[in-house]
């Protein structure tokens, strides 16, 4: 069976989803989404997901073709038409079709949303046991100067270059520094590191508002840890006892390895696996009912 998509008002086969060369998402870019996942029969902050699609839209002037209780129950919709119990699910809405011109005007049939919901997604496979192998890539993040980092836009390509950098020499992630000098976030997911039971992570002006950030600083503040949000540089990341990645996709993914050098002791340490387990537990019994008792 494929997967059903949901494209401009339309259920349609995975391998018959289209959208038109001349719409602005395809073209330019042009266009917010979320990653959103679903475990056992739940949505995971929908709510928050939702909002935030809402608010990249607001953000770049795109009006939103429908309401949230709209997308809310279109994105329920998707894992119901795709049996989905644990999954992945991106909405998508782009600009719309409009012509060559960059103008957004030009999008007369207004915006395309689209929802792509499959079965299940691993970013890291058995990383989440060794530790995941991060570089710091050259490429800086685009500062919120010229983009800021909280529109969730279809434009990655400033990740996708730090993405190449990491495949390039094997590691599992990319770092990204903002101009100044300080880290950033990785290139899909934000960044926290560990010492002496306080946990700092970057201020959200450089890096996207993550909700797996927001969720890890709760559960983290609910055990008693310190949470500190400020600029760090390399140099905290490499001595750090711990370090942690956080993403809707990533989850809560530790850090063994920067630049080459050990973080810790070169493995999960054990603040960070406890905030995994907590979070995977959240993630298990809270949520949004796909289907209607
Ligand atoms: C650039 C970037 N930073 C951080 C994150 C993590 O955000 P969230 O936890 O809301 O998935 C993502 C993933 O969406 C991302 O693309």
């Amino acid at each position: 069976m494929e997967n059903l998509f949901y494209v401009k008002g339309d259920w349609v086969p995975q391998s018959q989803a289209k959208v038109s060369i001349l719409d602005h998402g395809f073209l330019y870019g042009d266009g917010v989404f979320e990653g959103i996942r679903a475990y056992n029969g739940r949505v995971f902050k929908l709510e928050k997901h939702v909002d935030r699609l809402f608010l990249s839209a607001k953000a770049i002037d795109l009006q939103m073709p429908m309401s949230k209780a709209e997308m809310t129950e279109l994105i329920l919709e998707a894992c119901r038409r795709n049996n989905i119990e644990t999954g992945y699910i991106r909405p998508l809405v782009t600009r719309g079709e409009g012509d060559l011109g960059l103008d957004p005007r030009k999008c007369k049939k207004g915006a395309s949303v689209i929802i792509i919901a499959v079965p299940q997604l691993s970013l890291y496979g058995d990383a989440y046991e060794r530790g995941l192998s991060v570089i710091t890539a050259s490429h800086r993040r685009v500062p919120p100067q010229s983009l800021s980092p909280s529109i969730k836009s279809l434009n990655y390509l400033n990740n996708v270059l730090a993405r190449i950098e990491a495949n390039a020499t094997n590691a599992d992630e990319a770092l990204m520094l903002d101009l100044q000098g300080f880290v950033s976030e990785a290139s899909a997911d934000n960044l926290f590191i560990v010492n002496k039971k306080a946990l700092t992570t970057p201020p959200t002006s450089t890096n996207l508002p993550g909700i797996t950030r927001e969720t890890v600083i709760e559960l983290a503040t609910q055990r008693g840890y310190q949470v500190r949000e400020q600029f760090f540089s390399l140099f905290d990341v490499w001595t750090a006892d711990e370090c942690f990645i956080t993403g809707t996709a990533a989850e809560v993914g530790p850090v063994a390895k920067v630049d080459g050098r050990p973080i810790g002791e070169g493995k999960p340490g054990p603040i960070t696996k406890e905030l995994m387990k907590a979070y995977r537990d959240l993630v298990m019994s809270t949520g949004t009912p796909i289907r209607k008792k």
